[in-house]
């Protein structure tokens, strides 16, 4: 007689369909959106001119000046401060002579990504010093210096104004240069030099890069964190994010390095800096675009504590104070206020419902606590509704954290901000992590997760399996407490491949493509089939935490009528399940099976083969209460069945 290999004993799993244990919120998987990487400038902001308004610290990086065929002629940078403080410098092109070609190029982030037979929208701000004849002979160049796309433009006034003009490429390249051009014999001076395509997310002129914006839409986010991260912070409080700076007249907008610039400094990033294109307004429309619901962070006073941590004095924190009240009445108030006919009269009259703000990114220590009190107060004695995000520090334990977590929950408040960039195994280790939360206490915030492969921000880190496979593990231990975790985000969410400073990252891009990582998978299935409710799927009475590397979650969608089963299996063996469903009628069904998996740990999407791990649908034939299924070695299953 044969004995039956005890791997081949199928396990058997109870799931009581009408047992709810907790809401799942709506915002349970979200996205947080930092500057880095070139995620804003060179990435989803689809400006392809860097330093477009010659605001970089060295006025014409990214430009090089250009002469062909006998052309002459001078370029000079004009400082306007008095004038224009914000936006302080322009270029003043001399041509001496009528002969050849004179002018200058931009080589774009890590060059320029053109597309064959799209349109391009060139424009410029200028004014001639004295009327001339002058006109500006505008290309596209690819790597090997053809030509792929030109036009002209003949500035009319001697006094400052936009303009603009349409072509259409000949040919795809992904590292282009733009070509400028003084045609004629006098002087003009330029500002804003800009070219975008005129197809970006839901063609808004000057727009979003659409393939990078339906991404995220993909992913049907229920929130939309912004503009991260230490950018927040800043590496000194001079170099912080401010909101207001960060809105209205595109040429107002106050360039400013990005603090990534040389954070690291085996991945230097001289020419990073923000034009807040990407700005709050584009953050709030594109949260509400993709359904999200919109979480800005705000600075608190403190820059960032791995850098300076200058700190504002708490009585003259007021601003600060302000800004975060300001930014409340812009998002929601109405044409009456100052802020909400801002908002108003920049487009959009509709307030977008801000619910949730963030107090500081990730602050740690008394400094922290004292000016998170002033801000709460204040937000709180004007604006009840708003739940505020606290921080506690950038550990998921330690004596910051402790100290934190321990002053937050005596404050009763709303929501704990936690960060954890660990290695795989702690993932996997901590799918019980939340099961002995309070019940009452503060929600969670899951703010920036990622299982690092080497360590933390190692250059060597990859978005493998292995990762994501961990980030599922441990994710079912985020739904099966969904009563206290409320939100949860991966990050840094964007790398461009020739200018990261951060890996691992949700989404890879170049100049003209982009790929989701398995990490990118794993959060999409999530998000997708995170269902209304959590209901018990037990082991032997157990919840299912990784006893023989085996995780799992249920869940309900009240609205679709159907039971949402996620299933890790991290091991290397085939595991035969059966779940015994409370719940389904008897009969024949099919039920909707989703497969995210690799048999190699170490396997990584790319460009050759951008969904090597990716989802594949398959359907299962279910009689009666009882589906059986095999879940393969490192395979993370998401099934869907109706019920009654
Ligand atoms: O995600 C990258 C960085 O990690 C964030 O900016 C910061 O909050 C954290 O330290």
């Amino acid at each position: 007689m044969l004995v039956a290999n005890a791997q081949t004993q199928p396990k058997v799993y109870t799931i009581a369909s009408g047992q709810v244990k907790a809401h799942i919120e709506p915002t349970m998987y979200g996205i947080f959106f930092e500057d880095i990487n070139l995620a804003a400038d060179g990435g989803v902001y689809a400006e392809l001119v860097k330093n477009r308004s010659f605001e970089f610290d060295s006025h014409l990086a990214g430009w090089q000046q250009q002469q062909k065929a006998g052309g002459k002629g001078g370029i000079e940078v004009v400082d306007r401060t008095n004038e224009r403080p914000e936006n302080a410098h322009t270029i003043k092109i001399d041509v001496s002579d009528n002969a050849g070609y004179f002018g200058l190029s931009n080589e774009g982030f890590r060059g320029m990504g053109i597309k064959k037979g799209e349109t391009y929208s060139f424009s410029v701000t200028a004014r001639k010093p004295v009327a001339n004849a002058v006109s500006l002979l505008v290309e596209l160049h690819s790597a090997k210096g053809l030509v792929i796309g030109t036009a002209i433009i003949t500035p009319t006034s001697t006094d400052w104004k936009k303009y603009n003009v349409k072509f259409v490429a000949t040919a795809t390249e992904d590292k282009a240069s733009l070509y400028v051009w003084l045609k004629g014999k006098g002087a003009v001076e330029l500002d804003m030099i800009s070219l975008f395509p005129q197809h970006t997310w839901k063609n808004r002129p000057a727009g979003l890069r659409a393939d990078l914006v339906q991404k995220l839409a993909d992913m049907k986010p229920g929130f939309l964190r912004f503009p991260g991260g230490c950018i927040v912070e800043g590496r000194d409080l001079a170099n912080r994010y401010q909101w207001k700076k960060s809105i209205g007249d595109i040429d107002k907008r106050e360039n400013l390095i990005n603090r990534w610039n040389m954070e690291f400094k085996h991945r230097p990033a001289p020419d990073y800096y923000q034009t807040f294109g990407l700005g709050f307004m584009e953050y709030f429309m594109t949260a509400e675009d993709i359904g999200a619901t919109p979480l800005p962070i705000l600075n608190c006073g403190m820059a960032c504590q791995y850098n300076t941590g200058q700190l504002v004095p708490l009585d003259q924190l007021d601003p600060y104070v302000q800004d975060a009240l300001d930014l409340i009445e812009f998002a929601n108030g109405g044409p009456d206020t100052k802020w909400g006919k801002l908002r108003a009269d920049l487009g959009h009259p509709k307030p977008f419902n801000l619910k949730v703000l963030g107090v500081g990114n990730e602050q740690w220590g008394e400094q922290y606590i004292a000016r998170w009190k002033i801000f709460t107060k204040a937000i709180k004695d004007k604006y009840p509704y708003v739940k505020i995000v606290s921080s506690v520090g950038p550990s998921p334990n330690g004596e910051e954290f402790t100290r934190l977590d321990k002053f937050f929950r005596a404050e009763h408040a709303d929501i704990l901000d936690e960060h954890y960039y660990q290695a795989p195994k702690w993932f996997l280790d901590n799918a019980t992590r939340y099961d002995n939360y309070d019940r009452k206490g503060p929600k969670i915030f899951a703010g920036e997760y990622a299982a690092q492969s080497v360590a933390i921000a190692s250059p060597d880190n990859k978005n493998n399996w292995d990762c994501a496979l961990a980030e599922a593990a441990f994710m079912t231990g985020l739904e099966r407490n969904a009563d206290v975790v409320s939100m949860a985000s991966y990050a840094p969410l964007f790398a461009h491949v020739d200018g990261w400073q951060w890996t691992p990252d949700l989404i890879w891009f170049d100049n003209l493509r982009s790929y989701g990582t398995p990490n990118y998978y794993v959060q999409q299935l999530f998000s997708l089939n995170k269902g209304t409710d959590v209901v018990p799927l037990l082991k032997d009475g157990e919840m299912v935490t990784g006893q023989d590397g085996c995780y799992a979650t249920a869940s309900i969608d009240k609205s679709t009528k159907e039971l949402i089963i996620k299933f890790v299996n991290s091991g290397a063996t085939a595991q035969p399940v059966v779940f015994k469903i409370d719940g389904v009628s008897a009969g024949k069904k099919t039920a909707v099976v989703t497969t995210l998996r690799s048999a190699d740990k170490a396997a990584v999407n790319s460009f050759k083969a951008p969904k090597l791990v990716s989802p594949v649908a398959s359907t299962l034939l279910v009689n009666g209460k009882t589906v059986k299924v095999t879940v393969e070695p490192y395979t993370f299953k998401v099934i869907r069945l109706k019920l009654n």
